[in-house]
């Protein structure tokens, strides 16, 4: 695929919003990335050529599409696998990667995200951190085995819930030979990279 297909990002902005907005309970709503951070997330795994990539949280897919889009563009035969609890949600997200013509490159995984990556075999070089932030650390360590050399992990929501993700903040920054960063875009987006050598 060589382009986003843009129409179709700006309808399902445009609907997380109005939808976010009208429901109070939040298992219903999407809460989406914003726009910013999915085109820097797209840029990194473009850039970096990565190529087994995760993400934990798909909710309807937004970012799944931007996840995607980047690693087939890289052409790799990049492939993202993608985990999400809510049954429904996953529904919505195997229709708009449909949509995107995307669909063939993502594995959907329904069920408990910490579950779920204990029984992954990885390899993964890429990882999306962006589900209920206070599991995420016990989900790092999970992964700790599974995870390429040379590896980039980013989680969204550091600014936003500084306390719900400081155990991972914790855990990635005690990682070997690991630099981490933390963007201040969107709701913050935490950046952690280990290179191979
Ligand atoms: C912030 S939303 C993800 C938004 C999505 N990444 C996007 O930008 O379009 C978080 C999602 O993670 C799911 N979730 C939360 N905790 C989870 C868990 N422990 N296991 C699996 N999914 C979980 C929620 O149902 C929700 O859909």
């Amino acid at each position: 695929m060589e382009t986003m297909d843009a129409g179709l990002l700006d309808e399902l902005e445009e609907w997380g919003r109005a939808n976010d907005a009208q429901r109070p309970e939040r298992s219903g709503k999407v809460l989406n990335l914003e726009s910013e951070t999915a085109g820097l997330i797209g840029l990194l795994i473009r850039s970096g050529r990565r190529s087994r990539l995760l993400e934990i949280g798909t909710s309807n897919g937004y970012s799944t599409i931007w996840l995607a889009w980047a690693a087939s563009a890289a052409s790799l035969g990049g492939r993202v696998t993608s985990i999400e609890r809510n049954p429904e949600k996953q529904a919505m997200a195997d229709e708009n990667l449909r949509r995107a013509g995307l669909r063939d490159v993502v594995d959907l995984v329904l069920g408990d995200a910490t579950e779920v990556v204990a029984s992954l075999p990885g390899p993964f070089d890429f990882v999306f951190f962006d589900a209920d932030r206070v599991s995420a650390a016990e989900q790092l360590s999970l992964l700790v085995p599974k995870l390429n050399p040379d590896v980039m992990l980013l989680a969204d929501n550091v600014l936003s819930h500084p306390a719900e993700i400081s155990g991972y903040l914790a855990a990635v920054q005690s990682l070997l030979n690991v630099d981490h960063l933390v963007i201040p875009i969107g709701k913050g987006l935490s950046v952690a990279y280990r290179d191979a050598s």
